[in-house]
């Protein structure tokens, strides 16, 4: 029977959606995002999505962590990214986009985490560490060290096998595998320890030279750039400083630009290391080849960014959407939290 047929195909693509292992993966939303972002994690990103049950977080609370003086921001931010995502290939059909504030049980499952985190053990996390450098601050903040418990709580809820993620996340996820075995033992084995799969491809270095791209040093190439914009960021990006005329051997491996050829490396450039260090190429023409790159690359984010421009209450319709397949995972999730913690009054 024909009929009979199609629903074991169906079922059986189902079963296969099922059994797809989880990954859960994301963003603090300060802002937009840049084509650092796109070389390391983005891109990625797109591919696994058609492999795995993907969760993709906008991790607007986290984003409070260092700008919970900018609260109203927040929302716009989360529509940046969630357009950025969109406009990178990110597929509502194929991702659970979902908005972290928007998930009570993650607040929840942080605060019975916190319970049994040594402060020593985030005091001493090596990224919190440098973040917490980097901007400068004298004392640290409760929410900002406590982050990566959150994070664990982001993890945990959805019980994802996979966290994609940078090198600089690897403390987090070591953290988050850390609680998740202590909740497990402590109380009973109903959440699952992550792994994190580390993206190989190094953070792209930042257009003054500082060894990241950052919304916060304005140093990036923001994904949403026009060709003009990209084009005239390129021309005033850092190069090597030893480097005064053409003829002058290069030192490529010093040069952001040439950091930016190596990620996006495309056949028209040649080999770029090699001319500059010969004194072959000049940085104008090195950065025109680098600037078409990028735009050849954002061409494609500029036409699916066009489109969900034209249908503003799409985002909105496809994070409530998202958010509340999120919210049920967590539910189920929590009810198991709450009966491993025998907190299950009345009932
Ligand atoms: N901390 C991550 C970052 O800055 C964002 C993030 C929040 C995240 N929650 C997560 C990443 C859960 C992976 C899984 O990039």
């Amino acid at each position: 029977m024909a009929g009979g047929g199609m629903s074991t195909m169906e079922k059986s693509k189902e079963e296969l959606k099922l059994t797809r292992e989880r990954i859960v993966t994301g963003d603090r939303t300060t802002g937009k995002l840049h084509i650092g972002h796109y070389v390391g994690s983005l891109k990625n990103r797109v591919e696994l999505q058609t492999q795995y049950e993907t969760f993709v977080i906008l991790a607007d609370v986290q984003a409070l962590t260092t700008h919970f003086d900018r609260p109203h921001e927040l929302i716009g931010h989360v529509r940046q990214v969630a357009l950025d995502y969109l406009s990178v290939g990110i597929d509502p059909e194929s991702a659970t986009i979902f908005v972290q504030s928007l998930i009570p049980e993650i607040a929840e499952l942080t605060i019975y985490f916190s319970m049994f985190v040594p402060v020593n053990a985030l005091r001493h996390n090596p990224t919190i560490k440098s973040e917490a450098a980097e901007r400068g601050y004298t004392q640290l903040y409760y929410g900002f060290l406590g982050y990566p418990v959150s994070q664990a709580a982001d993890i945990a809820f959805c019980k994802a096998t996979l966290i994609p993620v940078g090198a600089d996340q690897l403390p987090h996820i070591e953290q988050a595998r850390k609680i998740v075995r202590r909740f497990n033992e402590l109380y009973k084995p109903v959440l699952v320890e992550p792994q994190a799969l580390v993206s190989e491809v190094p953070r792209l270095v930042g257009l003054d030279g500082h060894n990241k791209m950052s919304k916060s040093m304005n140093n990036a190439i923001n994904l949403d750039a026009s060709r003009e914009e990209v084009a005239e960021k390129m021309k005033k990006a850092m190069t090597d400083p030893a480097r005064i005329r053409k003829e002058d051997p290069g030192h490529p491996d010093v040069c952001p630009v040439y950091d930016y050829h190596k990620a996006l490396r495309n056949e028209g450039s040649g080999d770029i290391h090699q001319s500059c260090t010969a004194g072959k190429i000049g940085c104008v023409e090195c950065k025109q080849l680098i600037a078409d790159r990028v735009n050849e690359l954002l061409e494609p984010m500029r036409e699916r960014r066009k489109i969900y421009e034209s249908k503003p209450r799409f985002i909105d319709e496809m994070l409530k959407t998202g958010t509340e397949k999120a919210r049920t995972v967590a539910k189920e999730t929590m009810r198991e939290v709450r009966d491993a913690l025998g907190i299950r009054y009345f009932e």
